[in-house]
């Protein structure tokens, strides 16, 4: 099924993927900036892959937790995402920086997007969030 035709989230998955994204978060190497991202990949197979953020030295080098998640799945074959969640330390739920909303639907579409922080939970689906995308008009993926 692709992930426009997947339905809603069931709450019983989102309580299950915002937990995988909250503990992504506590692995996230995080030196320079200490903002600590998790995020949680739900897949086809019902299988939840994480990402969390990677800094580098050279700063630019480094990589989203969203785009850990979503590179981390496709490497290991996996696909039709159904939704992802996000989970930082901040005040209020994060939104995805705009990189990982282009990756995210260059390689999931319309997923449900869950995010939380500071004990609030924000739902989008991936065309609010991003709903003008780039899209490429070269060779069928
Ligand atoms: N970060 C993410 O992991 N996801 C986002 O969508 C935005 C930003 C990370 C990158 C960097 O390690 C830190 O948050 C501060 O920008």
């Amino acid at each position: 099924m692709s992930p426009v035709e997947a339905g809603p989230l069931l709450p019983a998955e989102e309580t299950h993927l915002l937990a995988a994204a909250r503990a992504a978060k506590d692995r996230a190497v995080a030196p320079y900036s200490r903002f600590r991202v998790g995020a949680a990949l739900l897949c086809g197979t019902g299988e939840i892959v994480t990402g969390c953020n990677v800094e580098s030295a050279s700063y630019g080098l480094t990589v989203c937790a969203e785009r850990t998640a979503v590179f981390k799945a496709l490497s290991e074959g996996l696909g039709g995402f159904r939704a992802v969640a996000v989970v930082t330390d901040a005040d209020t739920p994060t939104p995805p920086c705009g990189a990982c909303r282009q990756v995210m639907w260059d390689h999931c579409r319309d997923i449900a997007v869950v995010m939380s922080a500071g004990g609030a939970v924000l739902r989008r689906r991936l065309s609010e969030l991003f709903p003008q995308p780039f899209e490429f008009g070269g060779p069928p993926r």
